[in-house]
């Protein structure tokens, strides 16, 4: 598996990024939770990385699968981006945690939300309708 993927020519850029993240699911470290979760970024350059959630023994120290993608995707030098999907096996959307929302918000702004389970999108929305009035470095300057 390529550490990123590039996007389809012709494709469709949310059907890849699902399923890039469904793909990332199936490597989830989730033995405590039993809950594996797959994200997958779209960078501005069409690139795809994508990340899954990494328990361990003591639980706080716990991966979201949404940070994973972040911290690799910047930690490759990419620092655009346009959406996110994520994918849970809930009937219900199952949404970026508060301190993910707060570190997507910090490094790729405003960006399309997809959210899916196994079989289709739940939701899709914009990353400021799930961190209205958000803590950010503008307040810092
Ligand atoms: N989790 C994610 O990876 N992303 C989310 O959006 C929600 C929660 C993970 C963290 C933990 O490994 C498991 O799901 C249960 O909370």
């Amino acid at each position: 598996m390529p550490l990123e993927l590039t996007l389809a020519d012709g494709g469709n850029p949310e059907e890849s990024l699902v399923a890039a993240a469904t793909d990332a699911r199936t490597r989830a470290q989730a033995r405590y939770s039993n809950f594996k979760v797959g994200a997958a970024l779209l960078t501005a350059e069409g690139a795809i990385i994508s990340g899954c959630n990494i328990e361990n023994a003591t639980y706080g120290l716990t991966l979201c699968a949404e940070r994973v993608a972040l911290v690799k995707a910047l930690s490759e030098g990419r620092t655009s981006f346009t959406s996110i999907a994520v994918v849970a096996d809930t009937e219900a959307p199952t949404p970026p945690c508060g301190p993910c929302r707060q570190l997507l918000w910090e490094y790729c702004g405003d960006i399309d939300v997809i959210l899916a389970n196994l079989e289709r999108t739940t939701a899709t929305l914009r990353l400021s309708a799930l961190l209205p009035m958000p803590f950010d470095g503008r307040l810092l300057e």
